[in-house]
């Protein structure tokens, strides 16, 4: 590992490389997959687990210590534990975790445990079944409750439980949300609705604020303590009265993009320095030409050195903000969706 990540022009580190396996999912989210019929990427540009780890070399020679395996869907794509033994066999990395709707979870856990995956990121929305169907479009609450039952027994610890915070949707779940999370044991963290690819159902009204949702727990639980973040994540810490924490990912209202660290590998090889960035470094095509390890390096070096995004800073200054890519963009080019880049 090089003692000094990269760095780009807002001296931001080349840390944390969020990998997409799979842009399919089996939920339908409506603030990430609301429509009906979607453009998938072609198979046969799929990236192999054997791509996904020299890519992955590449990354980590120039500062990444921390890799997510998203999707879509993550444990969609076939024998990922077989991916998570490749990832989690690299000397240097500090932190491997997987993001997933949890659908699968129960059946994987065991697998992804023995293959050296590090931690579990589950989305829950909601502890009610009818509106997890409304909400997700599926029928699938009681696997997913089955698939965060089961990662503590597995032997996973530092589980996190990623929940879309939307007014009128689930902002009245929030305690009971906060509450399940102590169960599992798990720390919760509020999202705050962004206005990303994909999410063409977005208004600002549907935004419930980080601001109020601090306003609705402490007038619950009483007084809030923010801890100091210690480990670069998105979200905000803060502690309840009893000692209970919990996050807040507040990208919509106070975007964290002066200490962004992440990128994105999309399952076909496409490389995007933010999550709101239009265009992103195709991969792909050099690894399969043959360029070499240095190549590679110098590649995605000029790119990152060169990086100047700040895309939710620059949605803030947005006025009359609406969904930021139009829903025909979005059908003409998939790499624009949420689902796409990583969840
Ligand atoms: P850890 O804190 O290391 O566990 O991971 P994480 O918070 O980066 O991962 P997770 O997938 O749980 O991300 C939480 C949520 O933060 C995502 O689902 C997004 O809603 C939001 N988020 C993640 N990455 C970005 C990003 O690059 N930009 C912005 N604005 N929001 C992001
Ligand atoms: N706003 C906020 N978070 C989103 N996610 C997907 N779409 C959005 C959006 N529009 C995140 C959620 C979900 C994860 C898979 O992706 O955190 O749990
Ligand atoms: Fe829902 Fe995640 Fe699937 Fe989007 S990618 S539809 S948020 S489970």
């Amino acid at each position: 590992m090089p003692a000094n990540p990269i760095v780009d022009r807002y001296r931001r580190p080349l840390r944390n490389l969020r990998i997409s396996v799979t842009d399919r999912c089996n939920l339908r989210c409506r603030y990430c997959m609301p429509e009906a019929e979607y453009v998938w990427l072609p198979r046969r540009d799929l990236l192999t687990f054997e791509e996904i780890s020299a890519l992955t070399d590449v990354f980590m020679s120039l500062g990444v210590d921390k890799v997510r395996v998203t999707g879509g869907e993550p444990l969609l794509r076939r024998d990922l534990p077989d991916l998570v033994a490749m990832l989690a066999g690299k000397p240097g990395l500090r932190d491997l975790a997987m993001t997933t709707n949890g659908v699968l979870l129960a059946d994987n856990v065991v697998a992804l445990k023995a293959a050296g995956l590090g931690r579990v990121t589950v989305s829950l929305d909601t502890l009610r079944a009818a509106r997890s169907k409304t909400l997700s479009q599926r029928n699938t609450h009681a696997s997913v409750l089955e698939g965060i039952a089961s990662v503590a027994p597995a032997g996973f610890t530092g589980t996190k439980i990623d929940t879309v915070a939307m007014r009128g949707v689930n902002d009245d779940e929030l305690v009971d949300l906060t509450e399940f999370g102590r169960t599992v044991p798990a720390e919760v963290r509020f999202i705050e609705y962004m206005d990303v690819g994909g999410a063409t159902a977005w208004s600002p009204d549907l935004v419930l604020s980080r601001a109020e949702m601090l306003s609705r727990l402490t007038d619950h639980y009483g007084p809030i303590t923010p801890l100091r973040n210690t480990d670069g994540a998105p979200a905000d810490r803060f502690e309840l009265p009893d000692g209970t924490t919990f996050g807040i990912v507040s990208s919509t209202t106070q975007p964290f993009c002066a200490t962004c660290d992440r990128s994105r590998l999309t399952a076909d090889g496409m490389w995007f320095r933010c999550l709101y960035a239009v265009e992103g470094t195709n991969l792909r095509d050099p690894l399969r030409d043959g360029a070499s390890f240095e190549e590679l390096r110098s590649l995605i070096t000029g790119k990152w050195t060169t990086r100047d995004d700040r895309g939710a800073v620059e949605r803030l200054a947005e006025r009359d903000r609406t969904p930021f890519i139009p829903l025909a963009t979005l059908k003409s080019n998939p790499h624009l969706e949420m689902h796409t880049r990583g969840g």
